[in-house]
């Protein structure tokens, strides 16, 4: 049995969530795999209600779970998103899933904004540094609100936490017989902290000859990736430019909708979420795409052992975008739900078997 903790969050994530889970219970149901889906109310409707983001105690029972699904946070009822950096921040530094996965991968070539792209041009994976960066929060306000005011906002990196996710990032090239990574930066210009993820890049790549590692500036690593996607296998980065660069890869294979990302501790936790937000002029009218829910929930039936079920998830929704079965931003004409039909019966009959 694999234990998965559930949070849908807000807006359409509780609607693409719902379509995740079902998918879920369908092939669990498919493959005789008992999958057990704890609900969490963790999001702005219980923070309102009671004022609480991460309840006491929700660490220590989250990370019972063999994964966690969390669909996205973020409500107009907040204007500052406190809940929502409480949560999702609160999960990623609370469980130290230091490892951000984020694959982009185009399904469908018609998919892709650029010209003349086939489907596997477009084919690889972002490791991004998930604990440290310019997200742990540090600095303050100095004279705030006056026309002397100064900000500050660290950038923290560690020789520990960047070593830990270039070796994770190159570990996964060698296991997955990836010849190519690419470690970004802007060393250039950050000349303490992104120099330490250069010496340490220089230093750890000597130890995969099998590797081919190289080191691109992060503004010329966007334009690469516009210019010619196909030359990445493998690209790890810091916390906030591969924020930046994952939405930039998630147009490339078509769109937010379609972006799939896990949190990982290799050793621990690991908490699965589409890489959209919450979408709230959108919510609750059956219109977001839950294909980027239901490939996030891929990625997590890979992760708990189930491969053979992760590739049946993608390649039902592989199917369905090809024959149409899609959500207005692909050019379809289906709701959420139905959508979340189409991905559940291509799971039970694949096309390719139908007579
Ligand atoms: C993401 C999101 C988050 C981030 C926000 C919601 C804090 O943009 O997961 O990419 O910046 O990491
Ligand atoms: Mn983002």
């Amino acid at each position: 049995m694999k234990r998965i903790a559930v949070i849908p969050g807000d807006g359409i994530g509780i609607e693409v969530t719902r379509e995740a889970t079902r998918v879920l219970e369908c092939v669990g149901r498919l493959s005789g795999v008992e999958l057990r889906l704890d609900p969490f109310d963790y999001g702005a409707e219980r923070y309102l209600r009671t004022g609480e983001t991460l309840p006491p105690g929700a660490l220590e029972r989250l990370r019972d779970y063999d994964a966690i699904l969390l669909g996205a946070l973020g409500d107009p009822r907040v204007p500052d998103m406190k809940h929502a950096a409480d949560i999702l921040l609160g999960l990623r530094f609370g469980l130290d899933l230091y490892v951000n996965y984020r694959p982009v991968r185009l399904l469908d070539e018609r998919l892709c904004p650029l010209k003349h792209r086939k489907a596997s041009e477009v084919d690889f994976v972002v490791f991004r540094e998930n604990t440290e960066g310019l997200y742990v929060g540090m600095g303050g306000n100095f004279k705030r609100g006056t026309p002397d005011e100064v900000a500050i906002q660290e950038d923290i990196n560690t020789r520990k936490g960047v070593e830990r996710i270039l070796r994770h990032a190159f570990e996964f090239a060698r296991a997955r017989g990836k010849t190519r990574l690419v470690m970004s930066d802007k060393s250039n210009v950050l000349t303490y902290g992104h120099d330490l993820w250069l010496r340490v890049f220089r230093q750890i790549s000597g130890e995969y000859p099998g590797i081919e590692a190289r080191h691109i500036y992060v503004d010329a690593l966007a334009m690469q990736m516009i210019k010619d996607p196909s030359q990445f296998q493998v690209i790890v980065t810091c916390n906030m430019f591969g924020d930046i660069l994952t939405d930039l890869g998630a147009q490339l294979q078509g769109g937010m909708g379609l972006a799939a990302s896990a949190n990982l501790h290799p050793e621990g936790s690991a908490l699965f979420e589409p890489v959209h937000g919450s979408a709230p002029k959108y919510a609750g009218r059956n219109v977001a795409n839950p294909f980027g829910a239901i490939l996030t929930a891929a990625l997590l039936l890979e992760h708990v052992g189930l491969l053979e079920q992760s590739v049946l998830v993608e390649n039902a929704v592989t199917a369905c975008i090809r024959s149409d079965k899609t959500t207005r931003d692909l050019g379809g004409r289906l709701g959420t739900r139905e959508v979340g039909d189409a991905v559940c019966a291509e799971i039970e009959s694949p096309a390719g078997m139908r007579g």
